[in-house]
């Protein structure tokens, strides 16, 4: 059902096109001019418009137009008298989506009217799929546009809303913990707790009695029952981070939870029953730790149901600017700072670079250089020193170097970045580099680096 307004000074005619129109379920609003049609069309929501073209006053095309300022999303159709195919035309290109010349068999106006309403709704449809498409590029708090993170947002919308345990891996700082919470967000139990343990605790003891809790007197340090983390998270999800990190002992315990959804606390006898989501999440190669005899394989099973891999910074580096803006952003606000972009030398440094502790390692760098900004664009004076430069050294090839000219290279073109970077003021330089002034200057003597300009 649409709601659809006639402008039409003819009472018969409208009355009659109201009634057909009616008839087939739509809700139908009459204007007998142009200027009626106008005060409906700001107050209601409309979905398509009937207009005669001739009117007093305002006409059927200054209508037309107007419509398209106040609603955009609603369809037009004009209707003219025979002969006029030209203005019918006219008012196409102005946007009407058909026309109608007088007089039309009923028949053709309800196609008309279906095929418009149709058209609308696809046009709708589309711009909503784009919207989704759009929430893709991002997911929740997740940056990062690469296909590689657009696949991981894919996988966790869809296994959001499933109830299956979900391994999370990945390199440390790749971003782990907030896909775990994406999930979560985006789960039937969002609005249930959302529990998080780290598995790498200090000894197994402490790890059990906070996974299932402990009855007073369980072990000598037990002066009262504590309620464990799988009790907190009933009807919701438990997140257990580092789970490569956890003793065989209670690799053994969880596995009977995961299978029977049900423990008992430490010390205890009472069976708890318990409906838990696990989201597990390790950096660890599990396949090498059970090959090792460190974790089991039936818990493996258990938890990889479906598992997600949330790809190292290094080889998704379209994600480095759109995450770099994001933290910059972030930290200005923060530090009350107003720098607003990096330079392009901070960009390519960024781009550069190996991130080997991933967006964490990223998020950091971008950090430490907003605090220690003092311009209002992000310089690349602020960064790690080695950025851009080390990292070359990784491509020297081993063969037929002498190692101390490699490291005089790596050490000349070091100096050359500290210059560069502080505008070639010395004393920033050598801070910068953790060497003293008059240091700098000898190699910079050394390195015929003291003119500036020289290569
Ligand atoms: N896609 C991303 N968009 C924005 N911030 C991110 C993204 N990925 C990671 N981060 C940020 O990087 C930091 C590390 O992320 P997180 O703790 O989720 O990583 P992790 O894989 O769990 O790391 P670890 O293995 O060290 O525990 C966090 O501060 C997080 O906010
Ligand atoms: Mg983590």
């Amino acid at each position: 059902m649409a709601t659809i307004l006639i402008a039409e000074d003819r009472k018969g005619m409208r009355d009659m096109v109201a009634k057909v129109l009616t008839d087939k379920g739509h809700h139908v609003i009459e204007a007998k001019d142009g200027r009626q049609a106008l005060e409906i069309l700001e107050k209601s929501s409309i979905d398509l418009v009937i207009t005669d073209l001739r009117m007093p006053e305002i006409d059927g095309m200054e209508l037309l137009k107007r419509a398209k300022e106040i609603n955009p999303g609603a369809s037009v159709i004009m209707v003219t008298a025979y002969g006029t195919i030209d203005i019918a035309v006219e008012a196409m290109k102005r946007g009407a989506v058909d026309f109608m010349a007088k007089p039309f068999p009923i028949s053709e106006m309800e196609i008309k009217v279906e095929k418009a309403l149709a058209q609308q709704k696809l046009a709708k449809e589309k711009e909503y799929l784009e919207e989704e498409l759009n929430i893709e590029y991002n997911f929740g708090d997740m940056i990062g546009p690469s296909s590689k993170m657009q696949e991981v947002y894919k996988l966790i919308r869809k296994v959001a809303k499933t109830d299956t345990s979900v391994m999370i891996r990945g390199e440390s700082g790749t971003g782990k913990e907030m896909a775990a919470r994406a999930i979560y967000y985006n789960s039937l139990r969002k609005d249930n707790a959302f529990i998080k343990v780290s598995c790498a605790v200090l000894s197994e003891g402490v790890l059990e009695s906070e996974l299932f809790g402990h009855e007073k007197g369980a072990f000598t340090s037990a002066i009262e029952k504590r309620t464990g983390r799988f009790e907190l998270a009933d009807k919701g999800t438990l997140f257990l981070d580092e789970i490569g990190d956890m003793g065989l002992n209670t690799q053994v315990k969880l596995l009977r939870v995961l299978q029977e959804r049900e423990f008992e606390r430490v010390g205890g006898n009472e069976t708890i029953k318990v409906d838990v989501r696990i989201i597990a999440a390790t950096h660890k190669n599990l396949e090498e730790e059970i090959r090792q005899g460190r974790f089991r394989e039936d818990l493996y099973y258990r938890l990889n149901v479906v598992p997600v891999f949330i790809p190292p910074l290094r080889e998704r580096k379209e994600d480095i600017p759109y995450l770099a803006k994001h933290f910059l952003v972030k930290y200005a606000s923060k530090t009350n700072k107003k720098i607003k972009e990096l330079s392009s030398n901070t960009l390519e440094f960024l781009m550069n670079y190996n991130w080997s502790g991933n967006v964490r390692e990223l998020e950091n760098a971008i950090e430490r250089a907003v605090v220690l900004e003092t311009g209002d664009i992000l310089s690349s004076q602020h960064l790690p020193l080695g950025m851009g430069t080390i990292q070359e050294t990784k491509n020297i090839p081993l063969t037929g170097q002498n190692l101390t000219r490699t490291l005089e290279e790596v050490e000349r073109q070091l100096i050359k970045k500290a210059l560069a970077d502080t505008d070639w003021n010395q004393s920033r330089a050598a801070e910068a580099l953790g060497v003293n002034r008059s240091s700098l200057y000898y190699k910079m003597l050394k390195y015929d680096l003291v003119k500036k300009g020289l290569t």
